[in-house]
């Protein structure tokens, strides 16, 4: 579900018309609904609400500050990966007690920063990890709360690069090592048990995966217990797939929720979600102009002035992302075309071999569904500066984040180094 559609022949963001957005802030932009943030957001609140939960929405997906913001006020917790996303949740006046840090390798600053914070707890991948959260903690005169994520061998049927909850992969803890780790944790003086974390994989579109990963979690929550340790926050992590592909049909966050509340029962603990895609992914577009028509016997090129800089994911994982004429016209034909970017790389492309509407030169047209891993994975390969990010709400749009200059992108470059002796 999400607000994008179109009113007459314009593609529109919730109320506003995408053209004349265009033509104040110049192409290409990522624009963000939202409506559809706040909606997704309140699904997922709503479908947990029978439980104590806390929905913790993974910054990574998307970490514009006005997102973070907007997700905040309506009551949303965090999951970080880096110091860097640490300083934005800060930024965003996030209470500590609802951000969990995640990720494989955490650096002492990192650490340092997050116990400076509060974060309610580590989610912890290994034990070399722990022990130096606990000396960190022990230095600083501090307690750390943890949860170990542990890695469940539970296949997610999604793409390798994006599936984590398998033995071979680098991620969480090995389940048969998760209770002995348990044991020397809850003897660590600087480090207090608080949670068990998991994550599987992202692009899940089966609830199954996830019911297997909590059954296999479960069991060691009981034997967790029986250690007298206790376990009061219960991450399950994120990875709900969205709807890419007009067929596609992902479970939604109730029956997300309703498998997983079933399955739990009556365990007394407090749930965490990480959903991102699910909250930011289907909110998002990037806009692009065409620039050249290029027909050739075998195809049509469509060349935009966005490339594979911008959005990554079509390349990077053979992910298919819908393309719309931003205005559109009934009376033209579909082509079989490779809609490209301006990047020399044979790999540069958003859709390829697809029949799209016959696209004219200098006309807008909208790439889908790429609100989440869009703008955050994007680059400045080929210098090109990075793209402006703009949010609407209801008929008003703003800036969310000004395109990037030539000045910015260059500054960092020192062109006549000055070497040691
Ligand atoms: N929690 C943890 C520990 C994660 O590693 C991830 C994603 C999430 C939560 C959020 O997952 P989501 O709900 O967004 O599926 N760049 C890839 C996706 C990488 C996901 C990495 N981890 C893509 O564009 O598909």
């Amino acid at each position: 579900m999400d607000f994008f559609a179109y009113k007459d022949d314009s593609l529109m963001c919730e109320e506003s018309d995408l053209t004349a957005i265009a033509e104040a802030v110049g192409t290409p932009f990522y624009c963000y609904s939202e409506r559809t943030i706040l909606r997704h957001l309140r699904v997922f609140q709503e479908a947990f609400a029978l439980a104590p939960h806390l929905i913790c929405y993974s910054v990574k997906a998307n970490s514009n500050l006005a997102i973070l913001n907007l997700l905040r006020h309506a009551g949303s917790g965090f999951d970080i990966v880096s110091g860097g996303e640490l300083e934005r949740v800060k930024r965003v006046g996030c209470d500590p007690e609802k951000v969990v840090f995640s990720g494989v390798g955490k650096t002492e600053a990192e650490i340092r920063a997050a116990l400076e914070f509060g974060v309610r707890m580590f989610n912890v991948e290994s034990a070399p990890e722990l022990r130096r959260i606990n000396e960190i903690a022990g230095e600083m005169g501090k307690v750390a709360p943890i949860a170990l994520r542990v890695n469940p061998d539970v296949d997610a049927k999604t793409h390798p690069y994006i599936s984590t909850g398998l033995k071979r992969n680098k991620f969480g803890i090995p389940h048969e090592q998760a209770l002995e780790l348990y044991r020397e944790a809850a003897q660590m003086p600087n480090i207090r048990v608080r949670g068990l974390d998991c994550h599987i994989g992202s692009q899940l579109t089966q609830v199954t995966p996830f019911v297997d990963a909590l059954k296999r979690v479960k069991g060691l929550l009981e034997e967790i217990a029986a250690l007298g340790i206790e376990i009061t926050d219960l991450d399950l992590g994120g990875g709900l797939g969205i709807p890419y592909e007009e067929n596609d049909n992902p479970p939604s966050p109730q029956e997300l929720a309703q498998a997983l509340l079933t399955e739990l029962g009556d365990q007394a603990v407090t749930v965490l979600l990480e959903p991102g895609r699910a909250i930011v992914g289907n909110a998002g577009i990037l806009v692009a102009r065409v620039e050249y028509v290029k027909e050739t016997p075998d195809r049509d090129f469509i060349i935009t002035d966005a490339g594979m800089n911008d959005l990554m994911r079509p390349t990077l994982y053979k992910a298919y992302h819908g393309v719309l004429p931003v205005t559109r016209h009934f009376d033209r034909d579909e082509v079989n075309a490779d809609v490209v970017g301006p990047i020399c790389e044979t790999g540069d492309y958003f859709a390829q071999d697809r029949y799209v509407p016959k696209f004219r030169e200098g006309e807008l047209l909208a790439v889908r569904s790429a609100g989440a891993y869009g703008f955050v994975m994007s680059g400045n390969y080929n210098s090109r500066p990075k793209v402006a990010e703009v949010l609407v709400r209801g008929d008003q749009y703003a800036v969310a984040r000004q395109r990037e200059t030539l000045d910015q992108l260059l500054n960092n470059d020192v062109m006549d180094p000055q070497f040691n002796e």
